[in-house]
């Protein structure tokens, strides 16, 4: 799938226009004499850093608080020397990462084998730097740190819309890619769909987007350096105006998800979107409910069946038990049917709450939607797009001023709704 590697991306980076009003704290571990020289004189040429302080040898231990690790709080820039001993400079490299995710992690050496670039960036750094290190070199990587520190900085506003299924196939990728479509491109809104899935994910193949490098899991690997050129190579583009970060393709490498990286890259993506609808495999995983904490709003999509009905409510009573408040989760009903075996009012029974929203049941329309890879344009003037339009209305998008325009005529209280 990658032609390009995230390295590639990493460094394809432009170097930004640097300047903060805060110099960012430098802390190095086991660095050589002329390569601390350097970082003394660079400092005070540019007030762009402040030097904390040098460890001198690799005894950062698991377990260590950053307090205990540093003498005070995280700096924002830790540069580990991999000369001395490379294994334990790693080893340092990842405790510090995993104790201290927003610290950015410089390796230095006079090495440039690309096996030992890798390593040190598999540990967690984000800057591979040369020795002997130059001004320019130092430049562009604190840029870079100074950069992502100031888009973290921006105000979050996305909603952040989680969709689950109450068991496998109760529809969730058909309406979020439905939904997130629907947002894009009838109310103009900014929409962002992720696929959360460990692999196998289905929201690409739903949207008909073959063509895409990275999946999510690998933008939660490289959260703390992530700015907006390195998202831009997470994208994939609908023609709605959607974007989507797909889904691994398969579960090949083990992963190491840090807890918070996931709701750390939700925080950059919420500056940047007005909704972002997030496809959930089901159960009940850290990553999954790390994402239910951090959402808005739990939509746990269901059918009316025995099975799915009893896994709700087996979701509702682990999720109270962890402490998520109640209101922060809806049902939709999915597939919905007049003449159901089990009656609306026994589902709502049994899960102990009301439906939130009912979709109705229209399998060609949506098969038809899925196979098309276009989930609007074969769906335009079906039941179920009619529906999702008014979900969309209800989660709160707002038409915008040319919906409006095209909406002119109509009246009563499906114009008041916008609908059309
Ligand atoms: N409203 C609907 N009416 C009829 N069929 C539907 C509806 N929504 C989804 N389906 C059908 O249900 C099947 C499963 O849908 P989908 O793949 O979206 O489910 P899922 O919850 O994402 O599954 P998975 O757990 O495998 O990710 C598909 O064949 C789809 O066409
Ligand atoms: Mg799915």
């Amino acid at each position: 799938m990658n032609s390009m590697t995230i390295r590639d991306a990493l460094n394809s980076s432009p170097r930004e226009n640097f300047s903060t009003s805060e110099p960012l704290s430098v802390v190095g571990v086991c660095l050589d004499d002329e390569t601390w020289t350097a970082l003394k004189q660079f400092a005070e040429s540019a007030p762009l850093i402040t030097l904390r302080s040098h460890l001198s040898d690799y005894r950062i231990q698991e377990n260590e608080s950053p307090s205990e690790m540093f003498g005070g709080s995280a700096p924002d820039i830790c540069i580990i020397d991999f000369d001395r001993d490379r294994r334990r400079a790693a080893v340092a490299a990842e405790v510090v990462h995993a104790a201290a995710p927003e610290t950015a992690l410089f390796a230095v050496s006079s090495d440039p084998q690309p096996d030992f670039i890798i390593q040190a960036m598999r540990s967690g750094c984000s800057e591979y730097l040369l020795k002997p290190v130059g001004r320019e070199q130092l430049l562009n990587a604190i840029a870079r740190v100074g950069g992502r520190r100031r888009e973290r900085l921006q105000p979050n506003k996305a909603q952040v819309f989680a969709f689950m299924g109450a068991k496998g196939g109760c529809g969730v990728t058909s309406l979020v890619t439905q939904l997130g479509a629907l947002f894009a491109s009838s109310y103009s809104k900014k929409t962002l769909v992720v696929d959360l899935h460990p692999d196998f994910g289905d929201a690409a193949l739903y949207l008909g987007i073959t063509r895409y490098r990275y999946h999510f899991f690998e933008l939660v690997e490289n959260t703390d350096r992530l700015d907006t050129d390195l998202l831009q190579s997470f994208l994939a583009h609908h023609s709605s105006g959607l974007d989507l970060i797909p889904a691994p393709e398969g579960n090949d490498l083990p992963r190491r998800i840090q807890p918070g990286a996931v709701a750390q890259t939700f925080d950059f993506l919420k500056a940047r979107y007005e909704y972002i609808l997030v496809d959930m495999a089901p159960g009940l995983s850290d990553e999954n409910l790390e994402m239910i904490r951090h959402c808005d709003q739990l939509h746990v999509v269901t059918v009316a069946e025995v099975s799915a009905l009893r896994n709700a409510v087996r979701h509702f009573d682990y999720l109270t038990r962890k402490e998520i408040p109640r209101e922060r989760f809806r049902v939709i009903l999915n597939r919905h049917q007049k003449r159901s075996l089990i009656a609306d009012g026994e589902i709502e029974k049994t899960i102990g709450q009301k439906i939130f929203w009912k979709v109705p049941n229209q399998y060609a329309h949506v098969v038809k939607a899925i196979n098309g890879g276009d989930p609007i344009a074969s769906l335009s003037s079906s039941d179920v797009t009619r529906n999702l339009k008014d979900l969309a209305l209800t989660l709160g998008a707002k038409p915008s001023a040319t919906t409006d325009k095209k909406k002119e005529g109509s009246s009563g209280f499906l114009g008041l709704l916008g609908r059309w």
